[in-house]
């Protein structure tokens, strides 16, 4: 049976980064509520909203001090039930973030917990994972060597306790003890809250990593020991169970490194766990695995591009007929998609654009991360000082550590870190580009004067016009339930399918690279009309075999 969220168009905003509506230099509620049009002008009908609770923002906003709480930041719980009123009035959905994994260290459970002088002590201590010290020739050692998402390590000591508490995050991000009944009673009171308040749908944070290994063992880094273990579908079952299905939502699950052996488990149709989900399949095709200074996401290499496609290619044939899909290039924890996968200097228009063709007529439900329809690109800063991300300090040490210099390790994180895409959205040219009235949280990418909403707004062939078109169309003609066909996955340069929608069929044809090339079209072209196109018309038709830098051109055809 078809659901409505197969249909949807989601846009995730970075609600810190989104809009100032009160002019304190940070993303909020209300300057969320004044965007709605522009999502929805867009094509998008459903928007993501990134954690908005309360929280010291040690990670933004993923660290919650108080579930319940909208953080004085973005707003008061009234600005939440007008973002909800606004979005429903204009038949728009919303999904909220919700963290599972972990709390803050400032949440009342943790202080409860951490403190055996706490009044509540004993009913919160086993809301989180403890763990007595290892002692090794007198010296006081952690339980397991194991390394943190953040490139931590993942215990840290508790005086007070004198134990170590689990953190797979940074140490004021302490983990949740699944295994104990209370605490999924007490996440399940926390999701009816915010039901009741008419949210539409969840993005499950770190949701594959709910279950530990509990015996501990030493590894490095030891994800295998707190990621996709198989008990932690149990958990999410119950809450499939007792609160998703009963409510119709939509649940997209965030897990990082699931494989397509459990996409069903996760995804199936006859799956009460998610929707759809999150896996960073083809994230990461541009490591080079011979870096030890930089060494693993950070360290650039050349893109892989059968990597992408197979990646692509392989979800979708795991779950066809038997799950749902989500697609997407990137969000709020990787590189801006045109400076990871394009080229943000020279073909900027070109690789954008050949981005959005390559992706936006796959099956599936779609998700545009904010600022990706117009183009944002990577961040160029220059000190230390200018990143924000709680991650980029401990892998700064650690790539110092590992003998990289200043210098490479600045680039690395020039090139990889979050905060590239966590900039200001660039609404127009103005001083803090229609973000903010003031200084803002953090710096505006300069590019914002030529990179901007308002522009594109202006001008027929922009980019945000084509994300227009493709969106409309996409609708249109239901490709998210149409059938794809890949052709040439073994081909280090193109990105060719073939798409059969609902009355008619499209066929995409990108050079993913920059070096010029030739390409037949791998079917019989009768019928096609060229529809979309990265270069000019009058060239792509003259010269329908041969492809400049980052080309890109989508022909349809009625059937
Ligand atoms: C995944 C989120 O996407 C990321 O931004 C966050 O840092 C971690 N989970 C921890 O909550």
């Amino acid at each position: 049976m078809r659901k409505w969220w197969q249909d949807i168009i989601i846009y995730q905003v970075y609600l810190r980064s989104f809009q100032d509506g009160n002019g304190d230099g940070i993303g909020d509620l209300p300057g969320l509520i004044s965007r709605l049009d522009h999502i929805k002008t867009l094509g998008a009908d459903t928007v993501w909203v990134s954690p908005h609770y309360d929280s010291p923002m040690d990670d933004n906003g993923y660290d919650i001090r108080d579930f319940h709480k909208v953080s004085p930041d973005y707003g008061s719980l009234d600005d939440f039930r007008r973002l909800v009123a606004e979005a429903h009035k204009r038949g728009m959905k919303i999904i909220i973030d919700m963290v599972l994994n972990h709390t803050s260290d400032e949440h009342p459970w943790f202080q409860a917990a951490k403190d055996p002088t706490h009044p509540e002590h004993g009913h919160f201590r086993d809301f989180y994972i403890w763990q007595e010290p290892k002692w090794e020739k007198g010296e006081r050692k952690r339980p397991t060597n194991w390394t943190g998402f953040f490139g931590n390590p993942t215990w840290t000591y508790n005086e007070l306790m004198d134990e170590y508490y689990l953190h797979i995050f940074s140490k004021k991000m302490p983990d949740l003890n699944w295994r104990n009944k209370a605490v999924r009673k007490a996440m399940k009171k926390v999701l009816r809250f915010w039901i009741d308040i008419g949210v539409d749908g969840f993005r499950l944070d770190a949701a594959n990593h709910l279950e530990k290994n509990w015996d501990f063992p030493d590894a490095s880094p030891g994800y295998e020991h707190f990621s996709s273990l198989p008990k932690h579908h149990e958990y999410l079952q119950e809450l499939g169970e007792e609160i998703f299905e009963p409510h119709d939502l939509v649940i997209i699950g965030e897990s990082g490194g699931a494989s397509t052996k459990e996409a069903l488990q996760y995804a199936g149709f006859d799956s009460e766990e998610f929707d759809m989900l999150i896996h960073f399949g083809h994230c990461w095709a541009d490591t080079d695995s011979k870096n030890t200074l930089t060494p693993g996401k950070w360290a650039k290499g050349e893109i892989d591009v059968p990597k992408i496609k197979k990646s692509f290619a392989r979800w979708h044939e795991a779950l066809q007929g038997k799950g749902w899909n989500a697609i997407y290039w990137h969000n709020h924890d990787h590189p801006r998609i045109v400076s990871h996968y394009g080229d943000d200097a020279r073909y900027w228009k070109e690789s954008a654009k050949m981005l959005a063709l390559t992706l936006y007529l796959l099956p599936g439900t779609p998700i545009v991360y904010y600022g990706e329809e117009i183009g944002m690109t990577n961040v160029d800063y220059e000190r230390l000082e200018d990143f924000r991300d709680v991650e980029v300090f401990t892998e700064y040490e650690n790539f110092r550590a590992n003998g990289s210099s200043h210098e490479v390790a600045m680039q690395a994180l020039r090139d990889r870190s979050r905060d590239n895409a966590r900039s200001p959205m660039q609404w127009n040219g103005d001083k803090h580009a229609g973000f903010s009235q003031t200084t803002p949280w953090m710096p505006v990418n300069k590019n914002h004067v030529h990179i901007n909403v308002k522009d594109q707004l202006e001008k027929e062939e922009s980019l945000l016009k084509v994300y227009q078109r493709l969106l409309s169309e996409r609708r249109k003609e239901d490709v998210a339930h149409g059938d794809v066909t890949f052709f040439g996955l073994e081909h280090p340069e193109t990105f060719n399918y073939l798409l059969r929608a609902k009355t008619c069929d499209y066929l995409v044809l990108a050079n993913f690279k920059e070096t010029p090339l030739e390409m037949e079209f791998p079917i019989d072209p009768s019928g096609f009309r060229l529809f979309l196109y990265t270069s000019d018309r009058k060239r792509a038709e003259k010269k329908a075999t041969s492809f400049g830098p980052y080309e890109a051109r989508m022909y349809k055809r009625k059937r």
